[in-house]
């Protein structure tokens, strides 16, 4: 994938979710399934596996149907939502510029014989295929909070600003960074107990969207980025938050 075409992609996505019932091409399949075998994960040590199937194999629960649904499976183990969120945003972002829509979907489930084809846990899908709505957006037309409310850097070096773009579920933005231009720590916000069961998970993916904004705006930097824990920011949450790791950008 090209790292430059996938950090232009951030400043125009947005979720499709009006498509054209017919599939995509075979040979645009093919290419999508060859690409996923070469997503970059976040932790390399964890188990994934994604998949591509069409719409009979979804139970879709109101939402509107999608020709394809690109399902990702998981081990589950620590940082797994986070893993997952980071390679599937590379297919989002990368599809999104190739001309196709997708749309991150935590209410579909598939069907039990797919939940079953792996050994792995199911964990979310990207809804996909061609676009029957506008499936760019111009930079002003997106919907987030400004950059105070995610921050409190200065980002002097822009690495934020791309990430502050980054889709999440129900739009939460739940993300929060500290630090300094060298090494950022990422926390997420916590919610109130009975919140936290039905949120908890799609956050920990959203974190991992983030993350991966983040990696790319630094590669497009020619900067190197090295994913880390600090002990000092670990114990140091902001109020409301809790610490998910931080990133060191070496120039
Ligand atoms: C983990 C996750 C789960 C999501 N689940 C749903 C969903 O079930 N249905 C839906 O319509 N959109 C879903 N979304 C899409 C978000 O609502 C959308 O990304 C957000 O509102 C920002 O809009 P944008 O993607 O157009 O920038 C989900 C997004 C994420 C990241």
């Amino acid at each position: 994938m090209d790292h430059n075409q996938l950090y232009h992609a951030i400043f125009r996505r947005k979720s499709v979710r009006r498509y054209n019932p017919s599939p995509l091409d075979e040979k645009d399949l093919m290419e999508i399934e060859n690409l996923l075998g070469k997503l970059e994960p976040l932790y390399p040590e964890i188990k994934t596996k994604f998949k591509v199937v069409s719409t009979e194999m979804i139970k879709t629960r109101m939402m509107k149907k999608a020709p394809h649904y690109l399902l990702a499976f998981s081990e589950k183990k620590e940082g797994y939502l986070e893993n997952v969120g980071f390679m599937l945003q590379q297919m989002d972002l990368y599809l999104s510029q190739w001309g196709f829509g997708t749309c991150w979907q935590g209410i579909p489930k598939p069907r039990k014989e797919v939940l079953e084809s792996s050994f792995l846990n199911y964990v979310i899908l990207l809804t996909m295929g061609k676009p029957q709505e506008a499936l760019h957006r111009d930079i002003t037309e997106f919907k987030r909070k400004n950059i105070e409310g995610i921050t409190d850097l200065s980002d002097g070096l822009g690495l934020l600003e791309p990430v502050r773009l980054a889709p999440s579920s129900t739009n939460s933005q739940p993300w929060y960074f500290t630090g300094d231009n060298r090494l950022i720590h990422a926390y997420c916000r916590k919610s109130n107990a009975l919140k936290a069961i039905l949120v908890k998970k799609f956050n920990q993916i959203d974190l991992g969207i983030a993350l991966y904004h983040l990696k790319l705006a630094a590669d497009h930097q020619g900067k190197s980025v090295e994913f880390t824990v600090n002990n000092e920011a670990e114990n140091n949450p902001p109020d409301g938050y809790y610490y998910v790791m931080s990133v060191k950008v070496n120039s």
